[in-house]
């Protein structure tokens, strides 16, 4: 389809057992199935040991699912890791690359992302890869910064038609309940979108750049109405289905679905 799709991605942390990640799928189903969403898509990201669950009951379904982590190499003796390939092989169309909680609580560093970068491209996965600025950092205004440099290190030698999202997540506003400002994330949108065309990436139906950080029903529509914003990446919010189902229901005048 034409045009971009606004994603609406639940990142579920390490919630929900394959039982429970598969009763929330088939209540999302349900919940959702009286209207057609095209120019939405939703996307959740249940724990790997979940994910067979949530593939099997969500079979020719519309709702995606991806896995929250990956490593890069395909097969052999790296004990603990998950491959790629076996994430393809569970259906996932989408895995996310260097949340913040892997960056601080498990030393992901920006090479370590782009490696995870290239092998997901390489194996047909699409990343999402996560940026984003500790308070500290924005306090001594060096936000765009470092938000350039993850872009710069995680993005090396992925190609330039290559189809992925970028999640801008304020390290302070994730599991915070305060999301960054409209007028916060208008200029960092602003200056990812510009960066992706100064380097050559492609079109913006191939890259998207979704906002995450305590999202909640609440201010989802005043988000989403954010010029530049493509989506966004729920946590908490996504873990119960009301909450959820109004996220991916956000009203937004004039849909962003539509061809620019
Ligand atoms: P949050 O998490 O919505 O609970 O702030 C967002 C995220 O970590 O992706």
């Amino acid at each position: 389809m034409s045009g971009i799709r606004t994603l609406i991605a639940g990142n579920w942390k390490s919630n929900k057992s394959a039982e429970e990640a598969r009763a929330f799928v088939k209540a999302l189903r349900e919940g959702l199935k009286e209207k057609k969403r095209d120019e939405r898509e939703i996307v959740v990201f249940p724990p790997f040991t979940s994910i067979p669950a949530v593939a099997d009951e969500l079979r020719n379904s519309e709702i995606g699912y991806g896995a929250q982590n990956v490593f890069w190499e395909t097969a052999g003796a790296f004990t603990g890791e998950v491959s790629p390939v076996f994430l393809k092989e569970l259906g996932c169309r989408y895995v996310i690359i260097g949340h913040s909680e892997r960056r601080t609580l498990f030393g992901e560093t920006d090479e370590i992302c782009n490696r995870k970068m290239l092998s997901s491209l390489r194996t047909g996965l699409r990343p999402i890869l996560c940026c984003g600025e500790t308070w500290e950092q924005r306090r001594e205004e060096k936000t765009f910064c470092i938000i350039g440099e993850q872009l710069n290190a995680g993005l090396h030698q992925v190609p330039f038609d290559a189809e992925f999202d970028i999640a801008y997540e304020p390290v302070w506003a994730i599991g915070s309940g305060k999301s960054a400002t409209a007028e916060q994330i208008e200029v960092v949108h602003s200056y990812i979108h510009q960066w992706l065309q100064r380097k050559g990436f492609a079109s913006r139906e191939r890259v998207r750049v979704i906002y995450g950080g305590s999202v909640t029903p609440e201010n989802v529509d005043r988000l989403i109405a954010v010029p530049d914003v493509d989506g966004v990446l729920v946590g908490r919010a996504s873990l119960k289905l009301e909450s959820f189902i109004r996220i991916v229901d956000f009203c937004c005048p004039g849909e962003k679905g539509a061809s620019p």
